[in-house]
């Protein structure tokens, strides 16, 4: 199994975007026993919510519901998971100090894995912003799921 986390501050509009739409993907590649998916926040504003209505509402016009509850990324969380994906370079950074040394598991920025986007690419914050910024985000989601899947294709074929 191949366990992937992503991870924004809140885990109320990024995160959770991008792990409904991840496993939305995974589940019509018919992956869903091989590949799990979750998201977490790396602050406790907003433990136990529903996705922003905002994110919501753009993920319903893509078909998507959101239903993920929020929660906050834990230290524990470093040994649940193989892959941990960081929307921002502040989320990358909270998560590479919690892990310190550790090698295991990879940590990268999400978008990364969308070879349309510049190095060092980010997920921008789109909370109290208005619908476009949430379509965009939806945008940036499916493209980096689309490379990421890809990669963990990749690897589920040539394990290391
Ligand atoms: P997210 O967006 O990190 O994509 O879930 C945010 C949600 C809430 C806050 C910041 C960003 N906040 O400051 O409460």
């Amino acid at each position: 199994m191949l366990r992937i986390c992503f991870v924004c501050l809140g885990n109320i509009c990024r995160s959770p975007t991008a792990h409904g739409v991840m496993e939305r993907m995974v589940e019509k590649a018919g992956l869903g026993g091989v590949i799990s998916v979750d998201s977490a926040g790396t602050a406790a504003y907003h433990i136990g919510e529903l996705p922003d209505p905002g994110t919501r509402a753009a993920a319903r016009r893509r078909g998507l519901d959101l239903t993920h509850c929020a929660r906050k990324f834990e230290r524990a969380d470093l040994d649940r998971f193989d892959v941990v994906l960081a929307m921002d370079q502040q989320n990358l950074a909270h998560l590479q100090r919690l892990a310190g040394a550790r090698t295991a598991p990879q940590i990268a920025l999400f978008r990364s894995f969308d070879p349309t986007a510049p190095a060092g690419a980010e997920v921008p914050d789109p909370w109290g912003g208005d619908d476009r910024g949430f379509d965009e985000v939806l945008d940036q989601c499916e493209r980096a799921c689309a490379g990421l899947l890809a990669d963990l294709r990749r690897r589920l074929r040539d394990p290391p």
